[in-house]
Parts: structure tokens; C-alpha cells; sequence
């Protein structure tokens, strides 16, 4: 304990007095175990937080990037002599057990109080071995291997020298123009907050200093994910009872699992910024959820609230963001330059810094850097676990899972052993784009791509490239067909650019990029059976593709393994069972949809033409609803029944139904339930997801499913903006997807 104070060189250091050491003791006695593991830390901190200059305690407060991404492992010469002289107390972007140690050690041995480095990073889905986009995890609506995903990501980045990760991302949205979608869950509140849990359960275990875990950041706080127009950075602006009602309920999953640090948004909520604003920051995260943890910007979010126009200069921008609840500045170096000489004109108090680096220290020592700082820089452990065939077969397993069935006409899939096959198109080759975006230390050039995985499993298949993913060049056609013309089924591979998700990736058009589609005309004229497989981040408008294709399966960006899991899927050897997160619209005319809609005054359904919430060119339904998605067999859902029609407050009642696998092969169900409450004091949505389960069923086999209802799950943000729920009629529903499901009433009293 404490060895990192050997290397201190002493000021007024003194150990605790007796006195003091009986105080806590006595403290400690009349506790309980969460509050004495708070003091613990809390009096850790101190101890530290005792030693340090003002400029010290603000380094502590500093986050700066390595150029590892840019220009290889290296650091700007000034960064490496701020961690020396403990100005800068946390690096991001560095990583490697050489590289990580080189700088830890110019913080423990070259800085005058010898505190150890935090080392963050974007592991967002995966560290080397790469997993499908968390879009694509999201769809397996799986949370085992969600979990396992994060716990596999964090083994191999805390191998690796790194002990935080920029994510879970728990941004609800309803965008599908927003390029940043694809590293979120989806559009509902209640499946994201059971990803959020899932994977900060992965990342930080049951305990954080434990070597092969690695500190969460829950991100972006707050409702990043409704940018207006889907523009990236795009101002938000919505009710607060939808923000606490749909976009705030995963960002409090995740903290209520611990989460030990929390990242700005860039967007302002309301006519704040959210790295200025104290509502969100001090009211919500701090008072009202007793979040312990840490606040760090997203990048340089104190400076651009002087482009938000909230402040006139970035010594305000900074005093904003202290006082609003931030304390770790990303890169910035606003904390850097103004805080200290703000504490000295009185415009911020020590108390703030004080408060914020403790936050800060306490997380460091809940890790255990200052029992061993080098904790995490073990290189034989690196090579063991780093891209290790036990990590690479579980993003097999979890990229299996997330490829989504979205049409099958004929049973035109799988494909069978012996048919000749040919595959077209660009993605189908590319190694790249099966990674996806934030792929950080991933490499994809010894991945096998889709078309090296198709040819492993057989290897007479066709492959001519026909066109690019992008661009108006139609010369490849003609090859493209010829190709085709000569196999019984064409496996068309179609979709984005990797690099067309994630930050800064907004689209105004949804539809399938380039020429892609006018080749799927082309061949479909061929009257071969035309399979589509698509490679995209973000729902697109498949309306033409759904009506050329025979059958449609949506890969996302399914990671390191996702050639040989989109192959298993094509032939068979795993029959899909992944349903979307995200509604699919017949047009970008309709969004944003999304299945938890409110009725509206004048619903589609009423009986005259005209004066009513319609449109006059597409139906008002997705293309393929949330909670859709096929398998190889079929399933048949019957009895749904209520143990009582009345549910008192106190009480509960059990949904049952049973579900058939109806086809010919062995199949996973993923069976949703959906409440509706008819009245409200405010009008509430025409469903909201409440609870799911995933069964595996044998060919005639019959399952019995069976969920609890709970008054809880029924409470929202009344008239008077109280949480809680509302006496009357209620309406329960379960199916396969939002929209075919089985439904009875029930009373809530
Ligand atoms: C992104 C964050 C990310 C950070 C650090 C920002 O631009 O918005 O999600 O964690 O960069 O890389």
C-alpha cells in the first residue's frame, strides 16, 4: 500500500496522527460496507490531495492525447514534460505495455509526487479483436455475449497497458441520419439500459482493481443522440419528459452498475451546453443519482461553448464547466491555463478542485495504481491474451448473433453445400469495412474478408467486384453478370463505407450508396435467385433493395470474425435469430420512426381518407419494424394469458404464452413483451418494450414463456413531472417483433 509515496520527494508530507486513525476506525465501525469502502476512498484521496500544489491538483484535472493514431507511438515533447512536472495526470490514445510503461514512468518516477497515469482509449467494440459495431451486438439482443464482448475487450486492453475506455456509448437515437447510431444501441430505453448494464458489467467486473478490468465511461451525457436534421454536433432540443423518459434511462443504467466516469456531450440540451450545464452535471448525475465517479469533457467541449455562444471567451468556458460539475478537461488545456489563476482572483474556489480531484484520485486508487502502477504493463501477459483464439471465437459467436434476417422468399437461404455460387461486389472483398468505425487497435489486413471466408467453405465460388460501394462507374457490370450468368444463386454484397459511420458521418440520404442497387437490377433480371447481404452502420432505406433481392441479410459491420460469421450464417451452420434495434424507414421522408409513438389526435386508422396522421405517397410503417427480424424456421405464438386482469400497485401479474417452433431446423426466438397505458394525465406511447427473452426451440418443439409484470414497469413522468404510475386500463403485448403480437388488457389499480 502506498509504495507510490517513496517516490514522492517529501514536502510537509505526514503520516496520519493516532488520534486521527482512531476517528476513522470509529467512523468505520458504525458503517456499513458501501459507505466505509466511500470514506476509504475519500480518505485515500485526502491523504494524497493533502500533498499537492494548487498547479499539481489542476494536472490532475488534464487529459491529453498521445499522436499514437497520427504518427505512431509518440507524444508531443511539451505533454511528455507536463506529465513530468505534474501538470497532466491522464493520457488517452497511447497504448501497448512498452509504450504505456514509458510514459507511467515519467509520471511515477520523473513527477514530484510520483501519482500513476490514467490511460483511456475508445474500446468501443473490441481493442484488437474487433466485434461487431455495438449497433450489431445491440440486435442479438443477447446480454451474455454483449457482456462477454465488453469483458473480452477489457481483458485485451488492460493487457495492453490501458485501465479506462471511452464507452459504454448509451446514446439513445432515432436517427438513422446520424453517423454515430452504429456505436449505440438503438431507439428504445428499456433494451438500452440493459445493454448499457451488460456492458459495464463486462468492462469493470465485479470489482475495478482487479488487473484484467478496466474503468468504464458512460457517454454522451447528455441526448447526443437527437441531433437536429441527424447533423452530427447538431443542436438538441426536446421536452424534458422525453429526455427523462426515453434518453436519459440508459446513461442511469449504466451508472447504477457503476459506472465510474461519465463523458460530456458536444451538443447543448435545452439552450445549455452540456459541458456548462449544472442541471444535468450537479442536479441530475450528482444529487439526484449519487453518481461517486468522475466527469470528463467529450475533446474540446469547454472551448466550443464559446462557438455554442454561452460564454464570450475560453476562461469563461472553463469556469462554466467547473462550476457546472466537470472535471476533467479532454484535451482542452483550458483547465490548464485559466483554473489556476481563477482560484486566485476568487472566480473558482479550491474547494471545486479539490472536489473534482478527488473524484479523480479516488478512481485511481479504487483501480490500485497507487498500490502497483504498473499494474496493467505485464508483456507476457499481453502477447498471451491480446488476439488470442479464445477472444477471436468469442467476436465469432457474438458476430453470429447480430446478423439480422430481413427477408427470405423460397427459402432462398441458407445457401446449400454443392450449389454454385457466385459473389459480387466491393465489400465483399474489403477487409476494412468489416471492422467498422472506432476500431482501435484492431488490423484488419490479416482478417480474412468475406468473400476469403466463402471461399474457405467452398471453394468454387465466382467473385467479380461489378461495382465500387461508391462513385457512378458502371464498367464492372458487364463482368458482373457474365459471372453471375454462370451460378445457380447470386450473393450480392452491398452497403456503406466503414468510414460512413461513426463521428462526424451524418447522411442526408439513406438509401444504398453509388451504383450498388442498379447492379442488383441488373442481375435480378438473370432470374437467379439474388441473396443481399448488406454492410452498413445506421438503418437504411431498403425500399427498392426489398423488392429486387430474394433475401436480404443485414451484417452491419460484424468485426474481426465477421467474414467466417456472415459465411456460417449464408450456409446455414447457424440459423439467425438476431431482431433490429432501430426501425428501418420505407423512406428518409418518415424519420424520425420509431415504434414508441404517440397516437396523435387523428391516428391512421380512423375511417375517413384525408384528415388524418398520415402521409399521401408511403404508409406510415417502417419497412421492417423494430424488434424484426427472421430465422430459417418459423415460430407460432398462441394462449397468451393473464394470471389476473387486475394488477395492484403492491403486486404483480404473469404474462404467459406459448411459442412453437413451426419449421424444419432448431431456431432461438427472441419473445418481446410490450405494454400500452390507454390514459394518462400525459399521453403516452402507442408501446414501450418492458421485457424479452431469447429461447432456443427444436423443430414441433413448444415453450411456455412466462414474464412478471411489475406496477414499476409501468411509471413515467406524470402531469407534474412526479415519476410513478397512473390507475386504469393497460394493454399487454408479446410477439416475435413491435408489430405482430398477441395482446390482452389488463387493469392497474
Ligand atoms: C468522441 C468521443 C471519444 C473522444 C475521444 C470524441 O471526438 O466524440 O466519443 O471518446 O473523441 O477519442
Amino acid at each position: 500500500m502506498f509504495t507510490w509515496l517513496i517516490n514522492a520527494k517529501p514536502i510537509h508530507m505526514k503520516s496520519l496522527t493516532g488520534l486521527a486513525l482512531i476517528l476513522l476506525l470509529f467512523v468505520a465501525c458504525s458503517q456499513n460496507p458501501a459507505s466505509l469502502k466511500e470514506t476509504s476512498l475519500n480518505h485515500k484521496a485526502d491523504s494524497v490531495l493533502k500533498l499537492m500544489t494548487l498547479q499539481e491538483k489542476i494536472g490532475q484535472m488534464v487529459l491529453y492525447t498521445s499522436d499514437w493514431d497520427v504518427t505512431g507511438p509518440t507524444i508531443r515533447s511539451s505533454y511528455l514534460d507536463d506529465i513530468k512536472k505534474g501538470n497532466c495526470g491522464n493520457i488517452f490514445n497511447a497504448h501497448t505495455v512498452s509504450y504505456v510503461r514509458t510514459l507511467q514512468e515519467a509520471a511515477v518516477k520523473e513527477s514530484r509526487l510520483g501519482i500513476p497515469l490514467l490511460f483511456g482509449y475508445d474500446v468501443i467494440h473490441g481493442y484488437k479483436t474487433i466485434f461487431p459495431i455495438s449497433l450489431g451486438e445491440a440486435c442479438s439482443w443477447d446480454m451474455a455475449a454483449i457482456e462477454k464482448s465488453a469483458r473480452v475487450s477489457a481483458i485485451e486492453a488492460s493487457a495492453s497497458g490501458l485501465n479506462w475506455t471511452f464507452a459504454p456509448m448509451v446514446d439513445i437515437s432515432v436517427e438513422p441520419r446520424w453517423g454515430r447510431v452504429s456505436e449505440g444501441a438503438g431507439e428504445d430505453p428499456f433494451l438500452g439500459s440493459c445493454i448499457a448494464r451488460a456492458r459495464v458489467k463486462g468492462f469493470q467486473g465485479t470489482n475495478l482493481s482487479d488487473t484484467s478490468t478496466i474503468l468504464a465511461c458512460v457517454k454522451h451525457f447528455a441526448a447526443y443522440g437527437a441531433p437536429l436534421a441527424g447533423r452530427d454536433y447538431n443542436t438538441v432540443d426536446m421536452s424534458k419528459r422525453v429526455f427523462l423518459d426515453t434518453y436519459f434511462p440508459p446513461y442511469k443504467a449504466a451508472i447504477e452498475a457503476g459506472a465510474g466516469s461519465v463523458m460530456t456531450s458536444f451538443n447543448e440540451l435545452d439552450g445549455v451546453p452540456s459541458t456548462g450545464n449544472k442541471y444535468l452535471l450537479t442536479e441530475l448525475l450528482r444529487k439526484e443519482m449519487g453518481f461517486k465517479g468522475f466527469v470528463v469533457t467529450d475533446y474540446t467541449s469547454i472551448n466550443e461553448m464559446v462557438n455554442h455562444g454561452i460564454v464570450a471567451n475560453e476562461e469563461e468556458a472553463g469556469a462554466l464547466a467547473l462550476n457546472a460539475g466537470v472535471d476533467m478537461d479532454m484535451q482542452g488545456e483550458i483547465y490548464f491555463k485559466y483554473l489556476a489563476k481563477q482560484v486566485k482572483s476568487g472566480i473558482v474556489k479550491e474547494k471545486q478542485i479539490d472536489d473534482a480531484v478527488r473524484r479523480i484520485l479516488r478512481v485511481k486508487f479504487e483501480l490500485g495504481l497507487f498500490d502497483d502502477p504498473y499494474k496493467y504493463c505485464n508483456e507476457a501477459r499481453e502477447k498471451a491474451e491480446v488476439y488470442s483464439k479464445e477472444n477471436l471465437d468469442a467476436a465469432l459467436d457474438v458476430a453470429k448473433r447480430s446478423l439480422v434476417l430481413l427477408k427470405n422468399d423460397n427459402e432462398t437461404l441458407p445457401l446449400r453445400k454443392g450449389e454454385k455460387i457466385a459473389v459480387i461486389g466491393e465489400l465483399a472483398a474489403s477487409k476494412r469495412d468489416l471492422l467498422g468505425s472506432w476500431i482501435a487497435a484492431g488490423k484488419w489486413e490479416n482478417i480474412p474478408s468475406l468473400l476469403d471466408a466463402m471461399k474457405a467453405y467452398q471453394p468454387d465460388i465466382l467473385y467479380a467486384e461489378g461495382c465500387k460501394k461508391m462513385g457512378d462507374d458502371k464498367t464492372g457490370f458487364a463482368e458482373a453478370l457474365r459471372t453471375a450468368a454462370k451460378a445457380d444463386k447470386i450473393v450480392l454484397v452491398i452497403g456503406e463505407s466503414c468510414d460512413w459511420c461513426g463521428e462526424a458521418s451524418s447522411r442526408s440520404n439513406i438509401q444504398v450508396p453509388g451504383v450498388q442497387t442498379d447492379l442488383l437490377a441488373e442481375l435480378k433480371k438473370l432470374g437467379k435467385p439474388v441473396v443481399v447481404v448488406l454492410m452498413n452502420g445506421r438503418p437504411l432505406d431498403l425500399s427498392r433493395e426489398e423488392v429486387l433481392a430474394d433475401a436480404m441479410l443485414e451484417t452491419w459491420f460484424a468485426g474481426s470474425m465477421g467474414g467466417q460469421a456472415i459465411t456460417q450464417v449464408l450456409f446455414g451452420e447457424y440459423n439467425p435469430s438476431a431482431k433490429l434495434t432501430m426501425s428501418f424507414p420505407r423512406n428518409l421522408g418518415q424519420v424520425p420512426i420509431y415504434y414508441y409513438e404517440k397516437n396523435t389526435g387523428r391516428p391512421i386508422y380512423l375511417p375517413n381518407d384525408k384528415y388524418k396522421s398520415k402521409y399521401i405517397d408511403v404508409p406510415n410503417d417502417p419497412l421492417f419494424p423494430f424488434g424484426f427480424g427472421l430465422s430459417y424456421t418459423t415460430f407460432e405464438y398462441s394462449n397468451l394469458k393473464l394470471s389476473n386482469t387486475v394488477l395492484n400497485k403492491n403486486g404483480n401479474l404473469k404474462a404467459t404464452v406459448q411459442v412453437k417452433n413451426t419449421g424444419k431446423v432448431p431456431g432461438e426466438e427472441v419473445v418481446q413483451l410490450y405494454v400500452r397505458d390507454l390514459v394518462g394525465s400525459v399521453t403516452r406511447p402507442v408501446k414501450e418494450l418492458k421485457g424479452f427473452t431469447k429461447l432456443s426451440l427444436n423443430p414441433d418443439e413448444t415453450k411456455t414463456v412466462e414474464f412478471t409484470v411489475t406496477s414499476d414497469m409501468l411509471a413515467f413522468h406524470r402531469l407534474d413531472m412526479s415519476y410513478g404510475t397512473e390507475p386504469g386500463e393497460f394493454l399487454l403485448f408479446v410477439g416475435g417483433n413491435s408489430r405482430d403480437v398477441l395482446q390482452k388488457g389488463f387493469q392497474l389499480n
